[in-house]
């Protein structure tokens, strides 16, 4: 794959999970990365371990939630690389797991918020960045929820599917000046996410007897599609949705 020397990138919820497989692997690829988390120990952890392995990486506090928040964080991470040419809009909160008709517009707003709007926030102060940078390549981590329903989530899958919309606009409106923007939509990935919504109970099982691939995917296998989306290799692809999902929608 073409790698990323002398290009700077940022990944969002990148303190574990997906996102901290997607910013290693960037960092492996010689891209300076910035991993941004709402937890800061475990962006600090991240981007340690980055440096620990001859990377270069700065851990950055982020709650994608907050304009602002977001502001100060893409500014921060161009102030330190001195350009930005790859994002990465990971940061997700899963499903509440409750019937619509039994959900609280509190609970549908804060899923909405973290996952939608937080994507939209990023772009918004993201893409300044990249057309200072002359261009470059965004990727928005989605779900198969954004492609087909998931019983009991529907702020989730509200959610997810925004993003996969967001994802075509923003790739048709930037395309002219050089920003490709696609996402990456995982079935059931094994990550602390995945952990909190199955709990105790059989649903990794279950979830693999549905799986053609019979197994779940792992954060590398999802990140090396997103980290290849945002390659060179990559540079006639935008506004698409790539499902990583060992089989399911087919
Ligand atoms: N794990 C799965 O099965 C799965 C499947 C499909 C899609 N996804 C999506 O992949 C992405 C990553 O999921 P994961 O499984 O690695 O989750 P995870 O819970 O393991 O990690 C998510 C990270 O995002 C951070 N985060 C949460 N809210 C944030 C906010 N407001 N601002 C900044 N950071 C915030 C968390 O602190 C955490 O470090 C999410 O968008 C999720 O919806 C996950």
């Amino acid at each position: 794959m073409s790698g990323f020397a002398g290009k700077a990138a940022l990944v969002t919820g990148a303190g574990r999970g997906i996102g901290r497989a997607i910013a290693c692997g960037l960092a492996r690829l010689d891209a300076d990365v910035a991993v941004l988390d709402l937890d800061q120990a475990a962006a600090e952890q991240t981007a340690a371990a980055i440096r620990e392995s001859g990377g270069n990486a700065i851990g950055v506090h982020v709650d994608v939630a907050d304009e602002q928040s977001v502001a100060i964080a893409v500014a921060a991470v161009a102030k330190a690389f001195e350009r930005l040419d790859v994002a990465v809009n990971n940061a997700g909160i899963p499903s509440t797991g409750e019937d619509l008709a039994e959900m609280s517009a509190q609970s549908w707003e804060h899923v909405l918020r973290v996952n939608l709007t937080g994507t939209f926030l990023s772009l918004k102060h993201e893409i300044p960045e990249l057309l200072r940078a002359g261009g470059g390549a965004i990727v928005n981590i989605a779900s198969n929820g954004g492609l087909r329903a998931i019983p009991q989530a529907p702020a989730y899958v509200a959610s997810k599917h925004g993003v996969v919309g967001l994802t075509k606009v923003a790739a048709v409106d930037y395309a002219r000046r050089g920003i490709r923007v696609n996402a990456v939509a995982p079935a059931i990935t094994r990550t602390a996410m995945f952990d909190r919504v199955a709990g105790d109970t059989d649903m990794a099982a279950r979830q693999e007897a549905i799986t053609p691939l019979g197994r779940l995917a792992t954060p590398e296998e999802v990140a090396a599609v997103a980290i290849w989306l945002c390659s060179a290799d990559a540079s006639y692809i935008t506004g698409t949705t790539v499902s990583v999902d060992g089989g399911r929608q087919a």
